[in-house]
């Protein structure tokens, strides 16, 4: 039986939640694989199988899809700890290294992800990769819409060496992976003509842009590429998960690999 990618995606999901305990603390991430996650908490928990989660969503469209499925959910500032968050990933290479936010929403899954005691990323095997920017998708930058082509330039300038072009991520080109976000007022933003990629441009959950980078080659220390964006001012976060991970769950049409930090 030849499983399609959403099945894989699903089973992923589910082996992941079976590591939910009753009355932990979840990290609910955001995108097609976590969202099986998400359905199968919220599943369990009416069954009585799973008592007294609390769930920290990651975007604005898992908190709709929560609170549609009567997950009760809270937030950071009332649960600076989690117990555990489930996600999906757009890349994985062999240290466990992750590439995330095709889907956008970058930012609120690095604040939750980066403060639970486990995270469990699920992914169909077509994630896995050599190294960073090996499967040729984009590695999404979220910036502030201020001057968003003088960062996206400063961003491309960065990886020459890597061969990086960087492009402002417009509702035309955002993968059909809606996150809540809603399409700019161009006139809001000096500087900003986000027209040029045919569309307007892409806003995530928190008023931002998002350049994706695209590589032809491999970007090297990857510490020290998070490093260098970081350090440009109108970025906000990007989408390398560095040293994050301690489960990656993998289906494929083998079956599923655990790999544990
Ligand atoms: C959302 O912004 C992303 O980080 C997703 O978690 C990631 O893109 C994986 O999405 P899929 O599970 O839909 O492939």
């Amino acid at each position: 039986v030849v499983l399609t990618q959403d099945e894989l995606k699903r089973i992923a999901a589910y082996k992941a939640v079976e590591m939910v305990e009753s009355g932990m603390v979840v990290g609910l991430g955001t995108g097609s694989t976590a969202k099986h996650a998400v359905d199968r908490i919220a599943e369990l928990l009416h069954k009585g199988k799973l008592k007294k989660i609390i769930g920290i969503p990651t975007s604005t469209k898992t908190h709709k899809q929560a609170l549609s499925l009567g997950i009760p959910l809270s937030d950071l500032d009332s649960h600076p700890v989690l117990d555990i968050a489930i996600d999906g990933a757009d890349e994985i290479d062999p240290n466990l290294n992750l590439v995330k936010g095709r889907g956008g929403s970058l930012l609120r899954e690095k604040m939750v992800e980066g403060v639970c005691k486990k995270f469990v990323v699920i992914v169909d095997e077509s994630k896995l990769v050599k190294y960073i920017g090996g499967s040729g998708l984009a590695m999404p930058v979220e910036i502030v819409p201020f001057c968003w082509k003088f960062t996206a330039k400063r961003l491309q300038e960065l990886f020459e060496h890597a061969g990086c072009v960087a492009k402002l991520r417009t509702s035309a080109s955002s993968n059909g992976m809606e996150n809540g976000g809603y399409v700019a007022k161009l006139s809001t933003f000096a500087c900003s003509n986000g027209m040029e990629n045919g569309g307007l441009p892409f806003v995530t959950d928190n008023g931002n842009y998002v350049v994706d980078l695209y590589f032809t080659r491999d970007i090297g220390d990857l510490k020290a590429a998070s490093d260098a964006i970081l350090r440009l001012a109108g970025v906000v976060e990007h989408g390398m998960f560095l040293d994050m991970a301690t489960t990656v769950i993998v289906a494929g049409d083998r079956g599923v690999t655990i790999k544990n930090k």
